[in-house]
Order: structure tokens, then sequence, then C-alpha cells
């Protein structure tokens, strides 16, 4: 079997086809052909559909869905658009959260950096704002990629409902766009989310997620400047500042 930490997209008419781990593809499959149902039961985003998939080589043919534009743009702009799309997303992420389940062989926990004690569910595992779209042409959402980000080991399945809730927050905190020098394009979206969130999920542990933020941006922090790219490198410290409101505000809402 090949071993391929990333995956290969190539594009056509109609289909999308991705190569990847063997291994890794077989979770992903199971988990967007799942989640397809959960998007359509709850009607609150789309999946694509899987047309064929060789389990061996670690390919899947996708629908492709035409006029897709990540939600991060939108979700950084000012205005109604943006906080309506984190609501949206946010009561995507629950309904995941809520209805994923995956067979006993494919449970594969979170590593112990990421992990937290409390209740585990299935989690999506990259649900960013790059995986996380509009479409042009209809109005929900719609969600790629359900596979564990690769930045994190790529097999964990289960775990954490914090880490889901945690690498949203953190994809927006820290990939620079001019927004973030002119102020804080973060906070607004990100209250919006987590108060959505929290109140679909109802589980009465808001509390927990400023100590699980706060640990989880201090193991990051080491590797930020290795894996920004030049052009992004004289954002960060505002990227930090940002970052560390963030996480000042959650400690002070849990504290309230
Ligand atoms: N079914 C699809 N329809 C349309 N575009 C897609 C589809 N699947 C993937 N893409 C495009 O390819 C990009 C990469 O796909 P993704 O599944 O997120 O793989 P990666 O692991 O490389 O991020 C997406 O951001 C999206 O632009
Ligand atoms: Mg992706």
């Amino acid at each position: 079997m090949k071993r391929r930490r990333h995956s290969r997209i190539q594009t056509g008419r109609d289909t999308v086809v991705k190569t990847a781990d063997p291994e890794r593809m077989r979770v992903e499959v199971e988990k967007t052909r799942r989640a397809l149902e959960i998007g359509r039961q709850s009607g609150l985003f789309r999946v694509p559909e899987v047309l064929d998939y060789d389990e061996k080589e670690g390919v899947v043919v996708l629908e492709r869905i035409r006029g897709l534009r990540p939600v991060r743009n939108g979700l950084l702009a000012r205005g109604r658009t943006a906080l309506e799309l984190a609501a949206r997303s946010a009561r995507a992420l629950a309904a995941i959260h809520r209805d994923l389940r995956l067979p006993e062989d494919m449970r594969v926990n979170l590593p112990p950096e990421l992990a937290a004690p409390g209740a585990r569910v299935f989690l999506h595992g990259d649900f960013n704002g790059a995986n996380v779209c509009r479409s042009e042409t209809e109005p929900g959402l719609v969600i790629l990629d359900w596979q564990m980000t690769s930045r994190h080991g790529g097999r964990a399945t289960c775990g954490t409902r914090f880490f889901d809730v945690v690498w949203f927050l953190n994809y927006l905190l820290w990939t620079p766009g001019w927004r973030h020098l002119v102020g804080d394009p973060v906070a607004p979206v990100a209250r919006v989310f987590l108060a959505t969130y929290f109140h679909e999920t109802a589980a009465g542990d808001e509390a927990e997620l400023g100590p699980y933020a706060q640990r989880f941006f201090e193991h990051k922090q080491a590797r930020r400047r290795e894996l920004a790219t030049w052009w992004q490198r004289p954002w960060l410290p505002r990227c930090q500042v940002i970052t560390r409101r963030f996480l000042e505000g959650l400690v002070r809402k849990a504290s309230a």
C-alpha cells in the first residue's frame, strides 16, 4: 500500500478525485457518507456525494459542487453576513458532534496534548474556514475534507469536541489577512460562533473551554513561525495580540 501524508485533488468537469493514504481515506469516506446524511436530515449543510471509491489505492471520486467559496473571507468581513455565517457554522458543528458515529475499529483518540477530560465525540478533524464553504448556487453551507488535519497526525477520529471548536477559531486567528492589521476581525465572529455552539449543545461545560484553548495555543506557539509563509511573517505579532485577547476574553467569561 502506498503511504502519502498529503492528499491530492484532481478537479474534473462534474467530479473531484481525491487521493490519500488508503487507511486515512477509508476513514474519510466513511465520515463523508455519514455526514452527508446528517447534513440532509438536519438541513444545515451539504456534503459531496461519494460516487466511486477504490479502497486499495485510497482514491475517491466525489460529486463536484460548483461555485464553492471558503467561509473564511465571509467570516472576517464586517457585518451581518459574517455573524450569520458564524452562527450557521456553529449549528453545523453542533449537529456533527451530536450525530456523527463511526464503527468501533475507526475509533482513534486525539493525541495526549490535544486531549481533555470529559465526554468524547466523533470529530470532523479539520473544521476550518477553508473546508467549510458557501456555494454560489445554494443557500446552505458545504462541508468538505472529513479527515483529521495532518498537522495533528491525521489519524484521530474521536475526543473532546473542544478540538473542532478551537481548530475553527485557530484558523481565523492565525491565517493573516489585511483585516487583522486594522482591527480585530475575529472577536465578533468568535463570540457568535461560541454562543451559538454552546446554545445548541447545552452540555454545561463551557467554562472548560478557556483552559483547553490556552493549552492548545501554547502548544502551537513554537511552530507558528516555522509554518508561516514569508508573507505571513510580518502579521504574526498582530495575530498573537488578537489571540491573547481572545484567550483573556474566554477566561473572563468563564469566571464571570
Ligand atoms: N466535492 C468537491 N467539489 C468541489 N470542490 C472540491 C470538492 N472537494 C474538494 N474540492 C476543492 O478542493 C480543495 C481541497 O479539497 P479537500 O478535500 O479540502 O482536500 P485537502 O486535504 O487537500 O485540503 C477544496 O478546498 C475545494 O476547493
Ligand atoms: Mg481541505
